[in-house]
């Protein structure tokens, strides 16, 4: 099912004055120029697309901005980066993109289940076993799955843990889970294993650390059927929706758990046609328009 109020319209005219700004790094962060650039420009022509994104992020915790699909890559990479910049401050935590996007073409190579792999990618935020996991993911699509499928999945964390048991609350709130390795990670602290999957803390400043391979990593095995538990209830809260070519969909890890669909079938796809997403972070930032916008309103 489609929900179209997430898709907030991007004019043309403000695309294409943000993609003029350069992709340029500073380390692993969009150097602090161009954040800059991009924010006054989303501060004189964007003020509607920072309203319409401050508001999708607080009431679901995720958004999508919707580019110009006529413009080219190089600038829907720009223009996204800059839409993401009204929101927080843009960074990569896994090397091997050319600078802030990382690339996911599809392809058969890839382990079916991870980015850029054929298979559906169980619900999780991205780097749960870090000390300081991105407070936004962002992907841009670049060229959705010809064969249809691919669909974004994205659930709601924090109604998930509502409904959990207060046994299974307890269980879940210590240290005792797995994931992943966090090897070779920047911008997100620390490796942090074993992990709990609930934080204490103020609603909006804790961590839900879920990622749906915790289900089959056999260090979780004495507490699979809690882990279980949780995630039919986080499956119960999924939504879905087809990114075209220039959704940006941006998603807040503290609220939002994100994976995909299987894609379609692709025999007939060739290598060059195939679904091509892009992934970029963003670190929370006072100074981003969209949170300027959620402070006045609170
Ligand atoms: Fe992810």
């Amino acid at each position: 099912m489609t929900h179209h109020r997430h898709r907030i319209p991007v004019a043309p005219s403000l695309a294409t004055a943000l993609a003029e700004i350069e992709l340029g790094m500073d380390g692993h962060t969009w150097a602090a120029a161009h954040v800059d650039a991009a924010r006054t420009c989303l501060r004189t022509a964007g003020v509607a697309l920072v309203h319409s994104l401050a508001d999708r992020l607080a009431a679901d915790g995720w958004a999508i901005a919707a580019l110009p699909a006529e413009l080219p890559d190089e600038s829907l990479r720009r223009a996204a980066a800059g839409v993401l910049a009204g929101v927080g401050a843009p960074f990569f935590s896994i090397d091997g993109g050319r600078g802030l996007w990382l690339d996911g073409l599809s392809g058969p190579e890839r382990i079916p289940t991870s980015f850029g792999g054929f298979a559906a990618q169980v619900l999780h935020i991205d780097a749960p076993n870090v000390t300081a996991p991105p407070d936004y993911t962002s992907l841009l699509m670049l060229r959705p799955d010809p064969a249809g499928g691919g669909h974004s999945v994205l659930a709601d964390l924090r109604a998930a843990a509502l409904l959990l048991t207060d046994a299974d609350r307890d269980v879940l709130s210590h240290p005792l889970f797995f994931e992943g390795r966090a090897e070779q990670l920047h911008g997100v602290g620390e490796p942090l294993l074993p992990f709990p999957v609930l934080e204490d803390g103020p609603p909006g400043c804790t961590w839900i650390r879920w990622a749906g391979k915790l289900l089959t990593d056999p260090r979780n095995a004495t507490h699979l059927p809690v882990l279980d538990r949780f995630a039919a209830l986080l499956h119960g809260t999924e939504r879905r929706v087809l990114l075209r070519r220039g959704n940006l969909l941006v998603v807040d890890q503290r609220r939002a758990a994100h994976g995909r669909t299987a894609l379609g079938p692709q025999d007939g796809v060739s290598a060059s046609a195939r679904r091509l997403l892009c992934q970029a972070k963003a670190r929370f930032d006072t100074d981003a328009p969209a949170h300027q916008v959620m402070r006045s309103a609170a």
